[in-house]
């Protein structure tokens, strides 16, 4: 297949590339390169032994878009582009509606005229919100806590709609839950701009020495030992899963699927400052302060859906997430290059 990854210049597309490029697959990527540099791609040429044609441009520009996917010849498309932050999304929410509502738009307008009608989606743990208890299982009724979720909610139901009106459509909604973890080279990993607003980069940051200190945000919730639970998946078993997904795109009847993308099992934040403190050799400082506000006690999937469907499970336990994350951020202190 001829694949386009929107937002392939970004942490969790950088690694679904190589996992697309080695299952035999062509690649394009699309970004605007708003929060990635192109300085990535020649680490992708290289771990990949192929080349990877970078487009930069806005997917909310719809003719640049239309362009795009004309001249592509396209079998399917990943799209991961999008901006992320909760907090951001909260402080500036027109941004977020703008940006993730309208660039979607735009591909699924360039797509429909063109007949590419084979999408995964990025969608997120995030759409679950905060009424149900987990394990979280599909078929919950979704909802959401900030204009970040909204968005995901909303394009989920813009992707059913479309699939309705247009029944040749085979769409994947894939709900991730905590990415992370890096390519195991440790060429390529997440780089976020700023300080980071989520626990593995922050623990990468201090291990590295550029932070002080975690800060563990309550320690009074009703879990193991009192700190928040969630369940990370590995970046590179999250690209395993869109492999999966593509593929079973091409089999399925129906037009429309929904997969949590996770492992099922939860880590608490101590739990996980113990297996980064065991990555690095040493013990990360942290102290605890105050609950953030909007945090739940437990998130973690029930991965049944696609372990069946697709065939597919995540591998890679805590310690090699921390190891991979570890050896990334120790190789590049400072994140990628300028471009
Ligand atoms: P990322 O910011 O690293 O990657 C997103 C990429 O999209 C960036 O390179 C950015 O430059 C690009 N982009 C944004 N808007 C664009 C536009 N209008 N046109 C072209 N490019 C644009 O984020 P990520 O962590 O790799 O996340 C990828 C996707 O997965 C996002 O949709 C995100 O909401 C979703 N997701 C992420 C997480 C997570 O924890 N990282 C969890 C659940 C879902
Ligand atoms: C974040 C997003 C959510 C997204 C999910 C998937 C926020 C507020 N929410 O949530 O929308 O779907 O990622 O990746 O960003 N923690 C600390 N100290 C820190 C950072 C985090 O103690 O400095 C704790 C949190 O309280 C939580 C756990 O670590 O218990 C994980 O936090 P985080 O990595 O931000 O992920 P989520 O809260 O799951």
């Amino acid at each position: 297949m001829r694949v386009l990854i929107t937002g392939g210049a970004g942490y969790i597309g950088s690694h679904t590339v190589l996992h697309v490029l080695g299952a035999g697959h062509d690649v394009e990527v699309v970004d605007d390169l708003r929060n990635s540099t192109a300085s990535i791609m020649p680490r992708l040429e290289d771990l990949s032994g192929r080349s990877i044609p970078l487009h930069v441009l806005d997917l909310c520009d719809r003719d640049a878009t239309d362009r795009l996917i004309t001249e592509g010849n396209f079998d399917a498309v990943i799209h991961f582009a999008g901006l992320k932050a909760v907090g951001e999304s909260v402080a500036q929410p027109l941004d977020y509606y703008d940006n993730n509502l309208n660039s979607t738009i735009s591909l699924l307008r360039a797509m429909g005229r063109h007949g590419v009608r084979h999408l995964v989606f990025s969608s997120s743990a995030t759409v679950y919100g905060d009424t149900a208890l987990p394990p979280f299982q599909e078929k919950l009724p979704t909802s959401a806590t900030n204009p970040y979720g909204w968005t995901k909610v909303m394009i989920e139901q813009i992707l059913r709609d479309v699939a309705v009106a247009d029944p040749s459509w085979r769409i994947a909604l894939l709900r991730y839950f905590n990415p992370v973890g890096a390519h195991e080279s440790g060429q390529i990993g997440e780089d976020p701009q700023g300080t980071p607003n989520n626990l593995m980069p922050y623990l990468a940051q201090v291990a590295v020495g550029r932070r002080e200190r975690l800060a563990v945000y309550g320690n009074d919730y009703p879990t193991v030992d009192g700190t928040g639970m969630r369940d990370y998946i590995h970046v590179m078993d999250l690209a395993a899963g869109h492999v999966a997904a593509l593929q079973a795109l091409g089999r399925l009847e129906e037009s429309v699927h929904t997969w949590n993308l996770g492992t099922g099992k939860p880590t608490s934040v101590l739990q996980m400052v113990a297996a980064f403190s065991r990555a690095v050799g040493r013990d990360l400082p942290y102290e605890v302060v105050a609950r953030r506000p909007g945090d739940i006690a437990e998130s973690y999937a029930d991965p049944h859906l696609a372990n069946v469907e697709l065939n597919w499970r995540a591998r890679r336990s805590v310690d090699e997430m921390c190891a991979d994350t570890w050896r990334w951020q120790s190789l590049n202190p400072d994140g990628y290059p300028d471009a």
